[in-house]
């Protein structure tokens, strides 16, 4: 397991618990969870998704990897890239990623996409990675198309968001 990813603006490490304080800065905030099925957090919503982190780090097999996105000159965290093993026997990962609106449009969701990629194909020896996303939530549609994933099809009645 290798502890971190980096590429030219963002270090990607894994997340620990004092995080919890700039999860919340995003995860409070309505705008980020409006596609989502939780949110917006309470403090201690946003310390029990780290805790809740902190233990799934610790399974064997392991299968759940979150990492604070960091930028690279300042180490402010900025938001988070998760990666799931969905299927170690037929080797399906999955990708997600949040980022605090403050540096939204900014190519760094695209970034830590990018890295979570390379990560689940060259380290975790994944033969296929995949990404949901709603089909309203452009931005994040636009990041997938720009790493190069290809749109598959919809999944109906899939999660449970806010407006239903
Ligand atoms: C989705 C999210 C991660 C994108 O992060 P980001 O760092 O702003 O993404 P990037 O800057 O790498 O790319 C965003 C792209 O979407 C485009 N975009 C964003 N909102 C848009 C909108 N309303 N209409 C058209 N394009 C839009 C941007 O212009 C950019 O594309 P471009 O580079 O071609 O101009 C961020 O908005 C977020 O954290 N949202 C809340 C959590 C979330 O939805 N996560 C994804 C779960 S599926």
């Amino acid at each position: 397991m290798i502890d971190h990813l980096e590429s030219e603006r963002v270090i990607l490490r894994e997340m620990e618990e004092k995080d919890w304080i700039d999860v919340h800065k995003y995860a409070s905030q309505e705008r980020v969870c409006e596609y989502q099925p939780w949110g917006p957090n309470s403090e201690k919503e946003s310390g029990g998704f780290v805790k809740q982190v902190l233990i799934d780090a610790n399974q064997e097999p392991r299968s759940r990897f979150v990492f604070s996105i960091t930028l690279r000159e300042s180490r402010e965290m900025i938001g988070a890239g998760e990666f799931n093993i969905r299927d170690h026997t037929n080797k399906v990962g999955e990708i997600a990623y949040i980022v605090n609106p403050k540096y939204w449009g900014m190519g760094f969701a695209t970034e830590v996409a990018k890295l979570l990629i390379a990560y689940g194909f060259h380290e975790c020896n994944l033969h296929r990675i995949f990404a949901t996303c709603d089909p309203r939530n452009i931005g994040s549609s636009r990041v997938l198309e720009k790493v190069g994933m290809t749109k598959e099809g919809r999944i109906r009645e899939h999660l449970l968001i806010k407006d239903g």
